[in-house]
């Protein structure tokens, strides 16, 4: 059985799949040209695959004996889930391994945005930082105390709220199926945007969130209020947020955009009061192993008719 692998995987991997499959994993850093995939993909059975791959109808319509999509990643924004389930393919993603670790940066971007910790950096590589201790360098904002609004209250959102109840955060949150979690008061959208002093979002990216955090909802925002993002730029209108963080209204820390890399004119570069990551919410060891062993356990089992462990 075959299987088509869209990005350099580790070798430790690839090892294992050779052993099990006949696979072609498309080895450059650049992303694998739409043709090259259509053509690899109507000749396997199983596929794996990251978020940086979009799965189209269009790229998905000649894979006809395709039984699995193994994604690499829990969000599925980049594949067309639709087409494919009608098709009969399997979806398997890597849902709570990066819980933690998405959780742990998100709340990093708050103090690393409250405390300024990008703009001390480079003042002290700069050899800028002169003149020692002085009362009023680099003032920030606390975490500790403040109230902060989280978008989506699934286990990211959730994991959140649990290390902000140790900051003595008051958490406010919104869930589009109703919840209750200890320790958090859930509101409506509006009510959350306009009391927060920090807003994060862990939402999924789909036709329903897509630009939810609009213009008008970016104007609720208190000011100097901060918008984390470590879910998906897409769910937020990105020129709106631009123009808010250009005046100095509003304050972010970024670790997905809505176009991935940020071009290199992106406007966001310039801004202030903003830290930009790119893209590295699981990013740790721990997690990424733990992600491709849910991956290749999706795949297998979806090769074999199995169950896939993490199906969507
Ligand atoms: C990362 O953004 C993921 O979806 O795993």
């Amino acid at each position: 059985m075959k299987v088509a692998v869209t990005f350099p995987i580790p070798e430790a991997a690839k090892v294992l799949l050779d052993e099990m499959f006949e696979c072609r994993v498309w080895e450059s850093d650049a992303p694998i040209p739409k043709d090259t995939l259509s053509l690899w993909l109507a000749e396997v059975q199983g596929v794996l695959t990251t978020l940086t791959c979009p799965l189209s109808e269009e790229v998905l319509t000649g894979a006809q004996n395709l039984k699995v999509i193994s994604t690499v990643s829990v969000g599925v924004d980049h594949i067309d889930i639709d087409f494919a389930k009608r098709q009969g393919i399997g979806i398997g993603h890597t849902p709570g391994v990066l819980t933690d670790s998405t959780a742990d940066l998100a709340v990093g971007l708050m103090l690393a945005v409250g405390r300024r910790m990008a703009e001390g950096d480079a003042l002290v590589r700069a050899g800028a930082w002169s003149d020692g201790w002085k009362p009023n360098l680099l003032l920030g904002t606390d975490l500790s105390g403040s109230t902060v609004g989280l978008i989506g209250m699934g286990p990211i959102g959730q994991a959140v709220a649990k290390r902000l109840k140790g900051f003595g955060c008051h958490v406010l949150a919104w869930n589009r199926t109703p919840r209750e979690v200890a320790g958090v008061e859930f509101t409506d959208l509006e009510t959350l945007l306009s009391r927060a002093d920090i807003v994060s979002l862990h939402t999924a990216l789909t036709d329903d969130t897509r630009g939810m955090i609009s213009r008008e909802r970016l104007g609720l925002m208190k000011d100097q209020a901060m918008l984390i993002n470590t879910a998906r730029g897409g769910i937020v209108d990105e020129m709106a947020l631009v123009e808010a963080l250009a005046t100095g209204r509003l304050r972010a820390g970024l670790d997905v955009y809505a176009e991935e890399p940020l071009p290199l004119d992106s406007v966001f570069r310039s801004l202030p009061g903003c830290v930009l990551l790119p893209h590295v919410g699981s990013a740790t060891e721990r997690t990424r192993r733990a992600m491709f062993e849910l991956a290749l356990a999706n795949l297998v089992a979806g090769m074999q008719d199995e169950p896939l462990p993490a199906a969507l």
